[in-house]
């Protein structure tokens, strides 16, 4: 089992960056997040309950003075230089989550300068606790240091959103870059993805959150991902001709969708389906764990699983191969995937008392993927903040 936070992630980083460059001027803590409930809900206008985990990635950097941006990636061990004024996409994935913030940044007129970047940090990448909005978002809030630009962090989470949509091709909601950016210690964030409105939860209960890595490469996420969001669309264009008022699938009741359900392709049909019952699960979790009780909590996790894999269909043999072996084990409250799906981690909720337990009865199940057992332990912490 990897531990949990290791506050000194920031060191090889600083140490590189010092080699490279000299003294950063900017040094900036930017999270992974989990998310407790309320799956592919975001782009829906619904509600989702993450929290920013201490986990994430460091970022040192230092201002130029012409226009061009220096990035390295130590842990991936790659580096790109080029001009501020000639963005493009990249051929390569790691700088577009990078390039897309720059495109972004200067499309709504924020004066950049060139800079240095170093960046690194213990998050495991593709596990689906938002590495990419780690960077989106650590990258514009350290900009916002370095160039004194004066950006609050919704606007820092708003447009890292469309550096994702437009650099990086995929249509994410808004969940990822709110938690990174927003999240507070020892609290779950109940996020209200219309309106943007939210509210800090406390979670500082007796239970720990582990998650299990599949280790399974999300290949079909992109384009799995992309086509959830249309069915939904498709959901709503339907209904909108009985009920003009819909907007969104956060306003469509379970009534409305079955007086229509003929009218549907049965695959849409799970899929809006799916999206209503998630949302009212986030509300009645987020009541649980108000009311301190867990056991309902996690009931609710497992079914949001079954939603997800039966339903929405994001699941993989593999992601319900842990959260099936989870739910049975003692001190286990609720399991299910997390994130986008197709791969990624499972999200468990465990008792304080039963954590070795926990990790030694998840190792058949390991073995059943065929994967050696990779398990992070993480705990609810704050949002973006500068270290230096
Ligand atoms: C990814 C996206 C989020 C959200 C989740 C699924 O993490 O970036 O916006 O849609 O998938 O809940």
């Amino acid at each position: 089992m990897s531990a949990g936070a290791s506050v000194q992630f920031h060191v090889p980083v600083l140490a590189r960056f010092r080699r490279e460059f000299g003294e950063p001027a900017v040094v900036v803590r930017s999270p992974g997040r989990v998310n407790l409930i309320g799956e592919h809900t975001d782009y829906n206008h619904g509600f989702v309950l993450p929290a920013a985990v201490d986990r994430g990635i460091a970022m040192a950097l230092r201002p130029r003075s012409d226009r061009r941006y220096v990035l390295h990636a130590l842990d991936l061990d790659r580096r790109l230089e080029g001009d501020l004024g000639e963005l493009a996409p990249h051929p390569e994935r790691w700088p577009n989550y990078l390039l897309g913030v720059l495109h972004q940044l200067q499309k709504a007129g924020h004066p950049l300068g060139g800079f240095e970047l170093v960046y690194g940090g213990d998050l495991p990448m593709g596990a689906g606790m938002s590495s990419s909005a780690a960077l989106e978002c650590g990258l514009a809030f350290s900009l916002n240091e370095l160039f004194g630009m004066g950006l609050d962090r919704l606007t820092m989470a708003k447009l890292s959103q469309a550096a994702e949509h437009s650099f990086v091709g995929v249509k994410c909601g808004i969940m990822d870059q709110m938690a990174s950016l927003l999240s507070r210690k020892d609290h779950v964030m109940m996020l209200d993805c219309q309106d943007l409105s939210y509210r800090f939860v406390p979670f500082h209960s007796p239970v720990r959150i582990f998650l299990c890595d599949t280790q399974v490469e999300r290949a079909l996420a992109e384009s799995g991902y992309n086509q959830r969001r249309s069915q939904c669309e498709a959901g709503v264009a339907l209904l909108r001709k009985y009920a003009p008022d819909v907007r969104s699938l956060r306003d469509v009741s379970l009534e409305l969708l079955d007086a229509h359900r003929l009218e549907f392709e049965p695959v849409t049909y799970r899929r809006c389906r799916y999206v209503i019952e998630e949302n009212l699960r986030v509300i009645a979790a987020c009541a649980a764990l108000e009311s301190e009780d867990l056991p309902a909590f996690g009931r609710l996790m497992n079914q949001s699983h079954q939603g997800l894999s039966k339903e929405y269909e994001v699941s993989c043999p593999e992601l319900d191969v842990l959260a099936e072996a989870a739910t049975v084990l003692p001190g286990v409250l609720g399991a299910r995937m997390m994130g986008a799906g197709f791969g990624g981690c499972t999200i468990n909720l465990v008792e304080v008392g039963q954590e070795e337990a926990f990790v030694d009865g998840m190792a058949p199940a390991f073995a059943r993927i065929g994967k050696t057992p990779k398990i992070h332990a993480c705990a609810p912490h704050c949002g973006t903040e500068r270290w230096l």
